[in-house]
């Protein structure tokens, strides 16, 4: 693959991502602009990454840089990801349930929509008499992972990414090998377009909020702003889940690692924040 940008133009791109979306392009991944460029590049009969950059510049290609930065976001996700997180996510929501309230998930960063439909099926597995769906939003800054995930549509590779087939079969209908989630499950995730580092949380407070790899590019300034809007949008105690390899140690007081649920972060309160 060549790699066809000049300075200029990667910086340029760089820009752009991190302007929208938070997230920084480090050196060691620019490898990843041309390939996730190159529809773009097909679609407008461009030869190259620098005359991309310039037609965005003239601007007069409707919704060009949105579909840059669309194509630059790392949407890699799968099914039941970090499986053992979901028995915690259980456990937490039971304690919610024991309090006498239907609990409130959100999934921030949910990209092509396999986080929020394995917290649907793994509440719509349970079998005790009354055991309600909790309410589930998922958003995402990215408007073409957001429809994918509306659609539930997932191609044969996605599906045996983290379902074993009893779950596919019971929850996907397959046809010439494309696997649609039942409405059950997209009917039970309320998909929005939410842009992290600009726009409002989602209204209303929730019991736990996944934002699993979704921080890992971003500079420490947007990921502390993030954390901050995470932090609002949680119930006092509310509890955070990170990805596998991430961490609030060192980066926020917001958050702490939950003596309750090993491996889950808790909203510190506010006095306990002061205290600190
Ligand atoms: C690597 S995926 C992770 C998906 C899922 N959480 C998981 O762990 O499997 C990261 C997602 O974060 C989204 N994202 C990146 N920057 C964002 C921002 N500023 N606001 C909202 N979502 C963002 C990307 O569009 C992408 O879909």
């Amino acid at each position: 693959m060549t790699y066809t940008a000049s300075p200029t133009t990667l910086a340029m791109l760089t820009a752009l991502l991190e302007a929208r979306t938070g997230q920084q392009l480090a050196a060691n991944r620019a490898w990843r602009l041309d390939i996730a460029l190159k529809p773009i590049l097909r679609d407008h009969d461009l030869a190259s990454l620098d005359a991309l950059v310039e037609t965005m510049m003239v601007g007069d290609v409707p919704l060009l840089a949105d579909r840059i930065v669309d194509a630059l976001v790392n949407s890699e996700s799968s099914f039941f990801r970090d499986a053992p997180v979901f028995d915690l996510i259980l456990e937490a929501c039971a304690a919610v349930e024991a309090a006498g309230r239907r609990p409130r998930l959100w999934s921030a960063g949910c990209a092509t929509g396999q986080e929020p439909l394995s917290l649907a099926m793994l509440f719509a597995e349970r079998s005790a008499p009354g055991a309600l769906m909790p309410e589930i939003v998922a958003t995402d800054v990215s408007e073409t992972a957001l429809a994918r995930a509306r659609e539930g549509r997932y191609t044969q590779f996605e599906v045996q990414r983290g379902l074993p087939i009893g779950r596919l079969m019971r929850w996907f209908d397959g046809r010439d090998d494309e696997w649609t989630a039942s409405p059950e499950l997209t009917r039970a995730v309320q998909f929005r377009r939410c842009n992290l580092v600009a726009d409002h949380v989602p209204p209303g407070r929730f019991d736990l909020v996944l934002c699993r790899n979704v921080l890992l590019y971003f500079a420490p300034a947007a990921k502390a702003e993030v954390f901050a809007r995470l932090a609002t949008a949680l119930r006092p105690g509310g509890l955070l889940v990170l990805g596998a390899g991430e961490t609030v140690i060192g980066q926020t007081q917001l958050f702490a690692p939950s003596r309750r649920f090993r491996g889950l972060y808790e909203k510190v309160a506010e006095p306990a924040r002061r205290a600190a």
